[in-house]
């Protein structure tokens, strides 16, 4: 070896590296696609499977504008990653389907003998490798699976797909079968093949399967405990669209208002009519921090609001009758035809920029401007038209869209059962949290269900436990603390049996340094100060009240 030049040995260090993961053997199979069994799962013929060693992986680097929206374990790192990326295609025979299962093994050396199932959002069933999200699991050591669910996956460029194209199998036509894929089918059959991809590569099978998503991956975990309940040992399934056809006619519902009603107001003004709701509620909850944590305790009225003047980046606007019949309308929820409700609203607080957002056309009036998830909802899925446009819908048009929905999609999709005693039986615990001032998904579901599921089994606290995170939005993002340790925590009920009676949040400034930390009650406590000093965790206890 003297005799080579420093360059050459460089190159062949380097090689040797690479190498080391081909060779990363030990117990088990090599990274190569021959060496792997293909496994079978009932119902599915595999088309492919190829397994790559991944040398130094950097792919997140790039990617950490992403929002980082999974939780992760302390100390997971997202560059300079080894491991054996394994990719499985499969189809259901008779269907001519095409299902892609991405497996990431981390090396022998650094397994820590678990699994993880990674969930999707919005209409994806599961990220890509495009986005951060799969190296929160591979970071963490994790054996980590995700799943096309048999549709594309996002990609950077196109996070959020149309749903058109694998929703309907020609104009009219709903694909069930793309759309049973979606909701539950695929998820289940990725699980299967990850769990016995990861036992064969390692030579043994992993100890513990966590499944770790927010919003469709929310509702994905709620699906597992329903419909799976031993696929999983702790699932982490937060801010979760389980009250599928609800969801959407709440998010529509503000737009649905406004072209009825013929009142546009500007996102400014809705901006002044929630800072007067927080005047008026902040304090309720015994702690005056921007936050209204008490929002069922909150009677203010938008029209109280009317005619306020308000500084918006500069810009004075005055709150018109309009933009609190739309404020009014989004606090509400969605309503029938007939004045019954339909779901739940947003709490006071809530930035309802999403869903009640208005763009200006040439001429200067302002139009609706739907968020694209409950317009492709309805479009794909109740029209059966790509090119329906929902938000110019009536009322009774928006009373069909709930009835229909509910009628043909409850069965495959509506993921609110609420008897989770197979689940207990199996001995898996469930994590949920929520932010308060979600705009896409409203709060009081998650109640709902969590008082559904307490009806059933008095003995709910053993294994499902859900956390109210105030001032915090979809999945994150918002003014309030953020969940900071979900996973953690979870890893430690299920492995060590210390059940959670708070979850820590964390408020971190823009440049990630941590203001503080509240401690946040599991429902149906809340969060309550008592102390001095609202930066500390100790000023907080859980009471029945505020
Ligand atoms: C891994 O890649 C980074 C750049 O992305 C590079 O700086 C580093 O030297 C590489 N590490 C090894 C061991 O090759
Ligand atoms: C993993 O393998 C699949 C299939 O071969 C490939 O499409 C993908 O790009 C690979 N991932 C990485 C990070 O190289
Ligand atoms: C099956 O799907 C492929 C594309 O995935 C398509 O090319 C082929 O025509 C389909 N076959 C049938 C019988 O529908
Ligand atoms: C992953 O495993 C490596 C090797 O054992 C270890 O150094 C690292 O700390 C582990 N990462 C985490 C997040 O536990
Ligand atoms: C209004 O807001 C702008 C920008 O946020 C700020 O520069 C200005 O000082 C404000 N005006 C008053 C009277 O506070
Ligand atoms: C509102 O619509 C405008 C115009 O399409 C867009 O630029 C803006 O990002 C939207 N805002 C939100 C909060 O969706
Ligand atoms: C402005 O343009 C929109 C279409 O962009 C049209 O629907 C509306 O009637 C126009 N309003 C006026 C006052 O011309
Ligand atoms: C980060 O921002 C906070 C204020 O938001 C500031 O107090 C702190 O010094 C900053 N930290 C760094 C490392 O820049």
């Amino acid at each position: 070896m003297q005799l080579l030049c420093p360059q050459i040995l460089i190159l062949l260090s380097a090689i040797g590296n690479a190498l080391a993961i081909l060779r990363d053997t030990g117990s088990g199979v090599s990274c190569e696609s021959s060496a792997f069994d293909l496994p079978e799962v009932l119902g599915t013929r595999i088309i492919s499977l190829r397994a790559t060693p991944i040398f130094n992986d950097s792919l997140a680097l790039d990617r950490r504008d992403v929002p980082d929206r999974l939780s992760t374990l302390p100390g997971a790192i997202d560059d300079g990653l080894d491991y054996c990326n394994v990719s499985l295609t499969y189809t259901h025979p008779g269907l001519n389907d095409s299902i892609n299962v991405a497996i990431w093994l981390p090396l022998k050396s650094h397994w820590n003998g678990r699994f993880m199932g990674v969930g999707g959002g919005g209409f994806n069933t599961g990220y890509s490798a495009d986005s951060s999200f799969p190296y929160n699991g591979i970071g963490a050591n994790f054996s980590t699976m995700w799943t096309s669910g048999g549709h594309v996956y996002p990609t950077r460029e196109d996070p959020f797909p149309d749903p058109a194209p694998w929703g309907l199998a020609s104009p009219g036509v709903v694909d069930f079968n793309g759309f049973n894929n979606f909701a539950s089918l695929t998820l289940h059959e990725a699980t299967l093949f990850g769990k016995a991809i990861t036992e064969n590569y390692y030579g043994r099978p992993a100890e513990y399967s966590y499944w770790n998503g927010c919003s469709q991956g929310g509702r994905q975990g709620h699906m597992f405990a329903q419909r799976y309940p031993d696929m999983y040992d702790g699932i982490l399934g937060a801010a979760a669209a389980i009250n599928w056809v609800d969801i959407f006619q709440f998010m529509l519902w503000p737009q649905i208002v406004m072209n009825q009603e013929g009142q546009f107001p500007s996102l400014c003004e809705l901006e002044a009519i929630k800072e007067a709701a927080i005047e008026a509620c902040d304090e309720l909850d015994g702690l005056k921090d921007g936050l209204i944590s008490a929002n069922s305790q909150c009677t203010f009225d938008a029209n109280e609001a009317v005619g306020r003047l308000y500084n918006c980046s500069g810009e004075y606007v005055q709150v018109s009758a309009g933009a609190a019949q739309v404020a009014n309308a989004a606090w509400r929820g969605p309503l029938n035809i007939d004045g019954t409700q339909q779901w739940y609203g947003t709490s006071k607080d809530t930035d309802l920029s999403p869903i009640a957002n208005t763009t200006i056309s040439s001429n200067g009036t302002r139009e609706v401007n739907p968020l694209f998830l409950p317009h492709d909802w309805i479009r794909v899925w109740i029209a059966k038209d790509a090119t329906y446009k929902p938000a110019l819908a009536t009322y009774e048009d928006f009373d069909h869209f709930f009835h229909t929905g509910h009628q043909i999609y409850d069965s495959p999709i509506g993921t609110v059962d609420p008897d989770l005693r197979a689940f207990r039986d199996a001995g898996g615990k469930f994590l949920t949290w929520h932010g308060v001032a979600d705009a896409f998904i409203p709060f009081d579901g998650t109640v709902d269900y969590y008082n559904k599921v307490l009806q059933r089994d008095p003995s709910i606290d053993d294994y499902y436990r859900f956390f109210p995170v105030p001032g915090i939005g979809h999945c994150g993002g918002g003014p309030g603390a953020k969940p900071d340790s979900s996973l953690e925590t979870l890893v430690n009920w299920v492995e060590k049996g210390i059940a959670p009676e708070t979850l820590l949040a964390m408020k971190k400034s823009t440049n990630g340094s941590i203001e503080y930390q509240r401690p946040l009650c599991r429902y149906p406590f809340f969060t309550v100060f008592v102390g001095s000093d609202p930066n500390l965790v100790e000023s907080y206890e859980c009471r029945e009240s505020f």
